[in-house]
């Protein structure tokens, strides 16, 4: 039984919490928290986790707020096999000398840069390369949604090149201090936007570009593909491969499910942990072939898409398990995704 330590205890570090505690073969063996708030409360004493504090000089806030500690991060991380690192972005770089200095490993968010560790991460497309690492960072989510169907077709798909515009999600939902409120923003206002060599550092050779905006919502991001083709290949056909792919999920518009909004009310009916939507939902009635280029339009819950790819992560870098598609079997299972 392997040791997981979660240091940040925020929307992804809380998620990645609870689907290490759902797997059988990791043991979580705490979580860290800087401010004593209803999240670290309600680690403690609903779910019963070990809390440990990022900032040491803050102790006695955590006293005053009865809330129960059982260290600082560095107890925590000298009893983990690995750490995953879901610290607001930027952080990494310090975090990861005290990880070289006590020899553990860890996995880092989207929010690093690709060179704090020199590995990226996704389970489908490059699970092998980060097998045994030390260091690897789960790619962001937007780049986890379109790196998950891209290399769905790609044994399909003959593709040349990718065209992606992806409309954002201007905060998650509850951040109250990010907007915009009243606004299309070009974010960023240039060509390319990060995504697309994002997507490179985990599917190797793809030529992919990629414009991004943020909106006035906090529920998705909603992706738009244009990709270039080379080889004879029906929509049916794509339909096929993608409905067969787990954490892909194919949905019908005229099902209900034509926006972002109703897709967050079908994760309710699915009765998620927290209403999560782990899967990439694409729409049926957007894949199209006209000429030579396919389309489709994609839906990703930047919430909770890279949570089952912490785990996948977990297990290649721990050498839990050699295959990727096992793992990600295991993972499924554990966390209900279909
Ligand atoms: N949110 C998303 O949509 C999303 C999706 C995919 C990837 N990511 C990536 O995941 C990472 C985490 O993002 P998030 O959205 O989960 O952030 P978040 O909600 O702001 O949570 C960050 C957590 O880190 C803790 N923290 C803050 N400063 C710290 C410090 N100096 N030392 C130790 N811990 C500290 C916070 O503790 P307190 O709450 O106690 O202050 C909080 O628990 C980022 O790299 C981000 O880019 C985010």
């Amino acid at each position: 039984m392997k040791s997981v330590a979660i240091n940040g205890y925020g929307t992804i570090g809380k998620r990645v919490a609870d689907a290490v505690n759902a797997q059988d073969d990791m043991k979580l063996i705490g979580i860290s928290k800087t401010r004593p708030n209803f999240e670290a409360k309600t680690a403690v004493e609903k779910k019963g986790y070990d809390l440990y504090i990022g900032i040491p000089e803050r102790e006695h806030l955590f006293k005053e707020a009865e809330i129960e500690i059982s260290g600082n991060v560095e107890d925590m991380v000298q009893k983990a096999d690995i750490v995953v690192d879901c610290t607001p972005g930027n952080i990494g770089p310090q975090n990861l000398e005290m990880y070289k200095e006590y020899g553990v490993k860890a996995i880092y968010q989207g929010g690093e840069d690709h060179n704090l560790t020199g590995l990226s991460f996704n389970s489908f497309s490059n699970y092998d390369s980060s097998y045994g690492a030390d260091y690897s960072r789960v790619v962001s989510c937007n780049t986890t949604g379109l790196t998950r169907t891209l290399s769905t077709l790609d044994p399909l798909v003959d593709i040349v090149k990718v065209r992606a515009v992806m409309v954002r999600r201007g905060s998650d939902p509850a951040e109250i201090k990010k907007g915009p409120i009243n606004a299309i923003v070009p974010n960023p206002p240039k060509v390319p936007s990060h995504h697309g060599p994002d997507v490179k550092t985990v599917l190797n050779g793809i030529d992919v570009t990629t414009m991004a905006l943020l909106v006035p919502t906090t529920l998705m991001h909603q992706h738009n593909l244009m990709i270039e083709i080379n080889n004879d290949i029906t929509t049916d056909e794509v339909i096929d491969i993608l409905e067969k792919r787990s954490r892909v999920l194919v949905v019908d518009a005229s099902n209900g499910l034509g926006s972002t909004a109703e897709l967050m009310e079908y994760a309710k009916e699915l009765g998620r942990n927290r209403n999560d939507l782990y899967e990439i939902p694409v729409w049926r009635e957007s894949i199209n072939i006209v000429g030579n280029e396919l389309y489709y339009m994609q839906a990703v819950h930047q919430e909770s898409d890279v949570i089952p790819e912490n785990i996948d992560a977990i297990r290649a870098m721990l050498k839990m398990e050699k295959n990727n598609e096992k793992s990600i079997d295991k993972t499924n299972k554990a966390m209900g995704i279909l």
